[in-house]
């Protein structure tokens, strides 16, 4: 569904994405991890068309999009997350979905943005009632806001980054529970960016990790919790937790 080639991002004199390659089969959850400031949004600014990427090749469904601008990338079924919430605080709940739904489809119909957002807010657990506000939403339902709006896009290929921040451990259970159910329910291919490990690894297919710009181990969860290089990226604990959960899981 994606192929990415020798993907390089560089901001004046420093490389932020340095030769990244990787592939995402249809119908996978594929993790991204790696430590703060190691590339990890920089990569999904650049699938996403935020950012052109210095050079690279991206293939979506067997179509170059690398440079689109990003309405056209969204168009094409690429949805994403922002790690930062920014909602429109003025517009209701429902009109901030609903308008990632009306741009986001390219249908450009109300009716048809309307239930966009009424099906995505039902699936993350947000009130489709039209009155409900943004504000007095938590971090938790901020991170839910983030997903429907994606959602509410139709894509086929979702990046979600960080969709933990700021949640607690019950609540990011939650959240990775919803990120297995939208691609079990829905068939949307997944990539879910964290720099927590714990968690994802419970739910991923596969995982790549970055660090400092580099693509340094991909693989299954198992082995990638025990790759040498990724324990010293993470100094030991967070792996250690990762492998536990990873060997823990059915
Ligand atoms: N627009 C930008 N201009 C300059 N440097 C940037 C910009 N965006 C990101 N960076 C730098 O690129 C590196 C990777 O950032 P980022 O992709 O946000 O990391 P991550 O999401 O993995 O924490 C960081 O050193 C960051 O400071
Ligand atoms: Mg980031």
């Amino acid at each position: 569904m994606l192929v990415v080639e020798g993907l390089v991002k560089r901001f004046g004199g420093f490389t932020a994405v340095n030769n990244v390659s990787f592939r995402v089969e249809p119908g996978e959850i594929l993790g991204l991890i790696g430590p703060n400031g190691s590339g990890k949004s920089t990569i999904f600014n650049l699938l996403s068309g935020t950012l052109l990427p210095t050079a690279g090749s991206i293939k979506f469904d067997g179509r170059e999009i690398a440079g689109l601008p990003p309405h056209r990338i969204i168009n094409a079924g690429v949805g994403r997350t922002f790690q930062i919430p920014r909602p429109f605080r003025r517009l209701s709940l429902f009109e901030n979905v609903a308008l990632a739904g009306y741009f986001g489809q390219n249908r450009h119909s109300v009716a048809k943005a309307n239930e966009a957002a009424e099906r995505a807010l039902g699936l993350v657990g947000l009130p489709a009632d039209r009155a409900a506000k943004v504000d007095g939403l938590g971090a938790a339902g901020l991170k839910k806001l983030e997903l429907a709006k994606a959602l509410a896009t139709g894509p086929k290929l979702l990046l979600a980054d960080e969709s933990l921040g700021g949640l607690d451990e019950k609540e990011m259970d939650q959240a990775a529970d919803m990120l297995r159910r939208i691609r079990d329910e829905l068939g949307i291919t997944i990539i879910w960016v964290e720099h927590i490990m714990g968690v994802l690894m419970r739910v991923v297919d596969r995982v790549m990790v970055l660090d400092h710009g580099e693509k340094i181990s991909e693989g299954l969860p198992a082995a990638v919790a025990a790759d040498p290089r990724v324990i010293e990226v993470y100094l030991g604990s967070d792996a250690q937790a990762a492998q536990a959960v990873a060997a823990g899981r059915g």
